[in-house]
């Protein structure tokens, strides 16, 4: 048996998750999602790294997680994300120099500076050959090893850190079969994690990421919208976002101008998100390797918005569902949809090849 527990650091919130692997069958053996203060973590980056880390240490201890490993995500402006393609090479060290190599020369930071991670996506046959195409990460190494030492200092043991976009995949999309065989006919599927700041934008084939990019919008650029039309205070403005939602029924016991009030502002509030969404998905079809968009599926906090996936539907054209990483599970025990939808991105780094402890 082995257990596994990932953490996902975010601007309004610490998610966290332990998933015990016993006969190939994955348990959620615990999860929690508790509010930070604001401001120690902005735009997927710490600023206030010592409180932070109080913060993990509480959190771990009222979540009772097991051990002190622990696996982490990363997702902010300082991490550059770009596929690039090469001849297949069968050759395993061959192939990773080839890829360092094409990375250094396209992502525009000395690669003394960067931790680089690559995956290969795709084998296609072209008339010069065969050829691949691989998603490569670089991060900062000063950022990585700050969201380390953090971690460290509340007493933890990171054993892994891997980007947001590939865990929130594993999270919401069934496992892929082997890469080169017949995926010809695979439609793409865009997803869509929508935090307090952030939202995640990916767009796979196959579980496998072809296109990803961070958009700074989320839940508190609605939640300043409706403050900002009603003349609430930000804790308010909450309150009723959360009640009301983008779209739906009348609300039983409110005043309907209010609720219509608050959807209109949330309404105007979104549109830079279906500008976001819109602008990533035609990027990815203009690429010559794109596929049709079958569908977009939603996860993060802002995905508990009554009405979001009908309001990104009308403004995308393309169909839109709620993801559910419970799915990913063999057995989800009492997870509600509320707390799986914010701890998306900790199932994903869990799943990810699990380590005997
Ligand atoms: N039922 C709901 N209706 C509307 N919005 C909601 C609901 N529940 C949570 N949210 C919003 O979800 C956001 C928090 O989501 P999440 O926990 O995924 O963010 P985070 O990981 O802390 O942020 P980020 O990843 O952007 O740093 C908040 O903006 C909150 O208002
Ligand atoms: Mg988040």
């Amino acid at each position: 048996m082995s257990t596994v527990v990932a953490l996902d650091i975010g601007s309004s919130a610490i998610a966290g998750v332990e998933l015990k692997t016993a006969r190939e069958r994955v348990t959620l053996a615990k999860a929690a999602v508790e509010p930070l203060p604001p401001g120690l973590v902005n735009d997927g980056e710490i600023l206030r790294p010592d409180e932070l880390a109080d913060e993990i240490k509480r959190f771990w201890r009222t979540a009772r997680f097991s051990g002190k490993k622990v696996r982490l995500g990363v997702a902010n402006q300082r991490v550059v994300v770009r596929t690039i393609e090469l001849p297949a090479l069968e050759d395993e060290a061959e192939r990773r120099a080839a890829v360092e190599f094409e990375a250094a020369e396209q992502i525009p930071i000395p690669p003394e500076q960067t931790v680089v991670d690559a995956q290969p996506v795709l084998r296609f046959t072209t008339d010069a050959g065969e050829r691949e195409r691989h998603v490569v990460v670089a991060a900062h190494r000063d950022m990585v090893e700050g969201l380390a030492a953090t971690v460290r200092r509340a007493g933890l043991h990171p054993t892994g850190i891997d980007l947001e976009a590939f865990a929130i995949l594993r999270a919401l999309l069934p496992p892929p079969p082997v890469i080169d065989e017949g995926s010809a006919d695979t439609p793409a599927v865009a997803v869509c994690h929508v935090g307090a700041e952030v939202t995640n934008m990916i767009v796979a084939v196959d579980r496998r990421c072809h296109f990803t990019r961070l958009v700074g919008f989320g839940g508190s650029h609605l939640t300043k919208a409706v403050a900002e039309r009603t003349g609430l205070t930000p804790e308010e403005s909450e309150v009723v976002k959360t009640a009301c939602g983008l779209l739906g029924e009348p609300l039983e016991g409110w005043d309907p101008e209010t609720v219509a009030e608050v959807r209109h502002a949330l309404a105007l509030g979104a549109r830079p998100l279906v500008r976001e969404i819109g602008r990533s998905l035609d990027y990815y079809r203009s690429q010559g390797f794109s596929r049709p968009i079958e569908r977009l599926v939603l996860s993060g906090g802002t995905s508990l918005c009554t009405g979001i996936d009908r309001y990104l539907q009308q403004g995308l054209g393309i169909p839109v569902e709620i993801g559910d990483p419970r799915r990913q599970l063999d057995e989800a025990g009492d997870l509600t949809a509320e707390v799986a939808a914010r701890a998306a991105v900790a199932v994903g780094l869990a799943l990810d090849a699990p380590e005997a402890s």
